[in-house]
């Protein structure tokens, strides 16, 4: 051997030297199991550093590792994929064969290309984006804003103003009225005038979603938390509000263990998936809107106090169609306007019709009601004979009816002219006496009337 050549000693420093070169990961095993010899970008790769693991069995410190397989089976293996807390990465193993006996097993890491990481997150996004629109095809196609509100009425207009600073604050907003008045699209109106108006909108019915599944839309599921879900796991709807509105419609319908889930979830900003171990940081505002009485119901232990209080920090109440009749008019304009029909008249005994009626379904049962006027007249007048039956006057002649004997059209409408004053008057002598001098005949008139229309 000539001086050119490295002696044992060199040659064992030089292959150490080479060993940290490789830009991937290796650990040695004998044997026995036991780990000889591990480079630095093992420990950049894996987290596991030199004196964690040098002369200690390997499936005492990874006890997932499959390098000790191959002592047993002598054959190589390629491209498996590891993940161990949140490091992932791909091991090719192999023996180390001296004398055709297996002495020792060698592993090489390589952590994920980036390339890889990226494409996995471009899936996970596509992912994403495709439940959006999901949660987004539930919603009406155009995004309200407070323009859309039409009306003029005083306790209107103020809960408008309110609503307006209301959306420039991160707090959490309850919307009360009736159904029908507005509730969705003063909701939609305060996200799309708040700053977070270029993320989602994402409503959700919680009386709508049999309660069961509640839990798992909210807050979605990783994969395998359910025998029978989505294997890939699923994005809750606080996931899809991430930086935008989540608009819980009938708050007052959410199951109460579910209440406290939300209360925690509000408190402190994060939520875990079901199945799932980390908790996840959220950034969504909450809109919650009733049409339940909620204080009597935390009164009766049916909706969580302290959940009351977190989201009734701004109250907005929404005045019901009976107490702002004076809109009418302008919100029939709107619609009829909306509808492209704008050279349609409402006669004005079908106006006042509209205005005697109480509207419990209130905006929504005018829209309906409306709508089906539209459908109903031939002509360029809608007249009372179009309105929805529900929301004509119940007594006198209507010239759609059948055609009936004018006796039984004057029974019919004396009797219902009668029971409704006596509802007021109540049925008493002294009842009786105020509703024979209201109806404008003689308390012995009365008495005949109420015999002969057999009326108790
Ligand atoms: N002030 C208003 N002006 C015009 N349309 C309205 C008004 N309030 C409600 N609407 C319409 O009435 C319907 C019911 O409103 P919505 O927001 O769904 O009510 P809620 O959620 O309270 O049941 C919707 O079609 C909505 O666009
Ligand atoms: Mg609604």
């Amino acid at each position: 051997m000539g001086d050119s050549m490295l002696s044992q000693n060199q040659m064992v420093d030089w292959l150490e030297g080479v060993i940290e070169a490789i830009h991937d990961g290796i650990l040695v095993i004998d044997r026995s199991g036991t780990v000889q010899l591990i480079n630095e970008e093992y420990t950049q790769i894996t987290g596991v550093k030199r004196d964690q693991i040098i002369g200690k069995p390997l499936l005492q410190v990874r006890p997932s590792a499959k390098l000790p397989q191959v002592l047993k089976d002598g054959r190589a293996r390629e491209g498996v994929f590891r993940k161990e807390k949140s490091m992932e990465y791909v091991v090719d193993m192999a023996p180390i064969i001296k004398d055709d006996e297996v002495v020792g097993a060698v592993s090489v890491c390589k952590s994920i290309p980036e390339v890889y990481q990226l494409s996995e997150e471009l899936k996970r996004s596509r992912k994403r984006v495709q439940q959006l629109k999901q949660a987004f095809g539930r919603i009406h196609q155009s995004t309200y804003t407070f323009s859309h509100i039409i009306g003029q009425n005083k306790d209107l207009l103020h809960m408008i103003e309110r609503a307006k600073k209301a959306a420039a604050t991160n707090l959490s907003i309850l919307l009360t009225g009736e159904s029908g008045t507005g509730k969705e699209l003063v909701a939609q109106s305060i996200h799309h005038t708040s700053s977070r108006s270029s993320s989602p909108f994402v409503p959700v019915n919680c009386a709508a979603i049999p309660s069961a599944l509640l839990e798992s839309e909210l807050f979605g599921y990783e994969k395998g938390a359910f025998t029978s879900s989505n294997e890939d796991g699923k994005s809750g709807l606080f996931e899809l509000a991430h930086g935008g509105t989540l608009f819980l419609d009938e708050i007052g319908d959410m199951p109460v263990d579910l209440q406290s889930k939300l209360l925690r979830v509000l408190q402190e900003g994060t939520f875990r998936k079901i199945g799932g171990l980390e908790e996840q940081k959220v950034d969504v505002r909450i809109i919650a809107a009733t049409n339940k009485d909620l204080p009597s119901m935390v009164a009766n232990k049916k909706f969580r106090e302290d959940l009351f209080y977190r989201i009734n920090t701004i109250q907005l109440a929404i005045p019901p169609l009976r107490k702002r009749k004076d809109d009418i008019p302008a919100i029939l304009t709107s619609l009829l306007k909306e509808q492209g029909n704008t050279n349609i008249q409402v006669a004005p005994q079908a106006m006042s019709t509209l205005h005697q009626y109480e509207w419990p379904g209130n905006i929504r049962e005018l829209k309906n009601a409306v709508h089906y006027a539209i459908s109903m007249c031939e002509g360029s007048t809608i007249s009372v004979e179009h309105l929805p039956d529900t929301i004509r006057p119940t007594t006198g002649y209507r010239p759609t009816d059948r055609p009936r004997l004018l006796e039984d059209v004057l029974r019919d409408t004396e009797r219902e002219v009668i029971v409704s004053v006596l509802n007021k008057t109540g049925t008493s002598v002294v009842g009786k006496k105020a509703a024979a001098k209201q109806l404008g005949i003689s308390l012995a008139s009365l008495y005949n009337k109420l015999s002969k229309l057999n009326i108790t």
